[in-house]
């Protein structure tokens, strides 16, 4: 899940050396630092280093990672006449990098490489708010005051990232995962009209790739049933639900992926085996699960903690 890398000293270690965008831009490190927790744990699939915002890279706004702060958006956007001024960039040229970082991934890495994206409302809020934000209501008074404003922003990111994630398929990644981390920010309708018309614009226009896509939101569980619509591989969902009693509410032709609480991971390590246990026989009946966490790990997680949770899995 989400920068699980930051938790493990080896990658703090090329990180006191590189500036995250530099990382990401050098296919060797990108190879790395993606394989680092593969020869760790020993998990089944690898995630592609990278972030969802190096699209604002390609869009020219100034992205920037501080320390002690994340990301930064040095351009924001602030109205209608700016999203006017705003280019579809040739991803194939500013975003070669990653094509270049996956390729380096496919000749080191013996399991699958997961890519992703960030989903175009996630992207958007990054875009509108310069940043993360506590509130977010920068983007929140946009919904209200110009909705259409922000579809033309909503639509324009969505064409940016169906070109991204169709280069990272043609580089070689064999899933995709698309992430809305902030779609718990919306209402039931709002998330109707601002996110998911978008996740139905990729997840159909990779369809004739054959590429499995994964959905995650935060929020997945309150909107599971409008992501099941769309009809993707898999739906991976947060950590707030029951799993077992969710997936009885939705088709059984998509994976279900997730959902433990990560902070489980600050137990002690009976914990951490009781709940995982607890989640696995849950979900026994459901063919096609994936084990996953409902969110990100946190950089103060112990390692020992995460191989102890994967080795559960591998023994259960
Ligand atoms: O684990 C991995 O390394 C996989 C690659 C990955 C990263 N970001 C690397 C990263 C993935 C899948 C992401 C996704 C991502 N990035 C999301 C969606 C997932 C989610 O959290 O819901 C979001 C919202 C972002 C944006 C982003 N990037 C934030 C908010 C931050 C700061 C986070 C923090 O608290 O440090 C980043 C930085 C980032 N992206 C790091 C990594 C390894 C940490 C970089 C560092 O400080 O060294």
């Amino acid at each position: 899940m989400r920068q699980a890398g930051r938790y493990l000293p080896q990658f703090r270690a090329l990180r006191a050396k590189y500036d995250f965008l530099t990382l990401c831009r050098t296919p060797e490190l990108v190879a790395e630092v993606t394989s680092q927790p593969i020869d760790y744990l020993g998990v089944d699939a690898a995630i592609l280093f990278c972030d969802i915002l190096v699209v604002l890279d390609a869009m020219d706004r100034g992205l920037h990672f501080d320390k002690g702060v994340g990301p930064v958006i040095d351009r924001p956007i602030h109205s209608s006449e700016e999203i006017a001024q705003l280019h579809r960039p040739d991803v194939a040229d500013s975003l070669s990098y990653v094509a270049d970082g996956i390729k380096a991934c496919k000749e080191r890495i013996s399991v699958p490489l997961i890519g992703f994206c960030g989903a175009p409302f996630t992207v958007a809020s990054y875009l509108i708010e310069g940043g993360g934000s506590r509130d977010y209501k920068r983007t929140k008074q946009w919904i209200f005051r110009d909705p259409k404003g922000l579809h033309a922003l909503l639509s324009l990111l969505c064409d940016v990232t169906i070109d991204y994630c169709k280069l990272q398929i043609e580089a070689g990644v064999q899933a995709l995962q698309v992430f809305d981390s902030w779609a718990h920010l919306l209402a039931q309708a709002q998330f109707e009209e601002f996110s998911l018309h978008y996740l139905k614009r990729i997840v159909d226009a990779l369809r004739p790739t054959g590429i499995p896509v994964i959905l995650f939101c935060r929020g997945s569980s309150f909107f599971a049933e409008q992501l099941a619509s769309l009809q993707p591989a898999a739906i991976s969902i947060d950590w707030s639900a029951d799993l077992s009693q969710l997936s009885r509410k939705l088709p059984s032709n998509i994976a279900l992926q997730g959902n433990l609480d990560p902070d489980i991971l600050y137990a002690d390590k009976s914990t951490i085996e009781r709940e995982c246990k607890k989640l696995l026989n849950g979900m026994k009946d459901h063919p096609g699960y994936i084990f996953n966490l409902g969110h990100g790990l946190k950089p103060d997680m112990e390692p020992e903690n995460v191989r102890c949770l994967v080795d559960t899995v591998r023994n259960s």
